[in-house]
């Protein structure tokens, strides 16, 4: 079993940091989700964390790194509109796909030559990265495809019996997992809503392309249509629909609400609110806790409110209509 260390102590993250160097896999905070780390310049140690979580070889990863100068060691020189976001948004939930260097193994990459690259902003985070003098190579800490972990627990819960450390930072601030931007002909491409809203990166760089839902080819596997999934059933309601589904109804199915800011109507088997005042942060912050605990309880069917698609509702609803499919 893993064991949990607290983040925030020196002898964890040196312990976590060696076990890095070493080649090993360890699970850690970020302010999105909690990732499950290896040293990015060591192939075999990234072979272990697409074992680990049974990921396909084709979905790359997301580089860590702990200072911006890092950039230079994993891609060639940015752009302008890259630099200009960096600078805006690092650290913080924000990923970058670059071109990669020759030296970033393939592995990372799945062949292409591009890398995509994050700063976190979580102390933790860094401090292993800093620690460890490596950046590191990390995927959500969540078996593929299922609900993303953001606390300790939920790492614990799906992947303890697999990994040998997790730190243990607390619960994540932000809750949905970072935005992910490329850089086409002269345009910016939002591969995946996340914890940067799509708002403020036009602030920076104006107009953005924002990828389809589904497209032929998925440039970013965070595309796949069925992704951060429930085991449970999850149906996004349309207006109207909660009574029809609550116990009173008597449709037979035990069913449970996550609800966006409440009052709750209907009688259901739990229910969830991510934000009695309305605030999408605090909904984002709380979204995948209560997708854990509704999928834990036995129901037939979890039902969805949708969230207003604006600032981190975007991706709020990205990842419920992954969930739904
Ligand atoms: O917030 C986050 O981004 C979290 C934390 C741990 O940093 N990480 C995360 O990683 O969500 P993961 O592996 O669950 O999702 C990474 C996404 C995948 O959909 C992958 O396809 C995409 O990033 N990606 C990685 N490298 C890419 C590349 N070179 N080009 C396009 N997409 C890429
Ligand atoms: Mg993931």
């Amino acid at each position: 079993m893993a064991k949990i260390l607290d983040g925030n102590k020196r002898e964890a993250i040196s312990e976590a940091a060696s076990l890095t160097k070493r080649g090993g896999v360890v699970a850690f905070p970020t302010e999105t989700v909690y990732g499950l780390g290896a040293d990015a310049f060591n192939p075999p140690a990234v072979a272990k964390v697409f074992k680990l979580k049974n990921r396909p070889r084709f979905d790359p990863l997301i580089v860590h790194i702990s200072d911006p100068s890092q950039v230079e060691s994993l891609c060639l020189p940015p752009g302008k509109e890259a630099r200009a976001l960096m600078e805006h948004f690092w650290p913080g939930p924000l990923t970058l796909v670059l071109p990669k260097r020759p030296e970033v193994p393939d592995i990372v990459t799945s062949g292409l030559k591009s890398v995509a690259v994050r700063l976190p902003s979580h102390p933790v985070a860094r401090a292993l990265i800093q620690e460890a003098q490596c950046p590191i190579a990390a995927p959500s800490a969540n078996p593929f495809g299922y609900l993303s972990p953001t606390t300790a627990q939920h790492v614990e819960a799906q992947l303890g019996d697999r990994i040998d450390i997790i730190l243990d930072g607390g619960p994540c601030q932000v809750g949905v997992e970072s935005t992910i931007v490329a850089f086409g002909e002269g345009e910016v491409l939002v591969l995946r809503p996340g914890g940067i809203p799509v708002e403020e990166i036009e602030r920076v760089v104006g107009k953005v392309k924002i990828a389809t839902a589904a497209p032929k080819q998925p440039q970013s596997p965070g595309q796949l249509p069925r992704h951060y999934s429930p085991r449970t059933t999850l149906k996004i309601l349309t207006n109207g629909e909660t009574g029809y589904y609550s116990a009173e109804e008597g449709t037979g199915l035990k069913a449970g609400l996550l609800a966006f800011r409440g009052p709750v109507e209907g009688n259901f088997a739990m229910v969830r609110v991510l934000s009695p005042s309305g605030d999408l942060e605090e909904a984002a912050a709380n979204l995948f806790t209560a997708l854990h605990q509704l999928d834990s309880a036995g129901l037939d069917i979890i039902l969805a409110e949708a969230v207003p698609e604006q600032g981190i509702g975007r991706a709020i609803m990205d990842r419920l209509r992954r969930a739904s499919k």
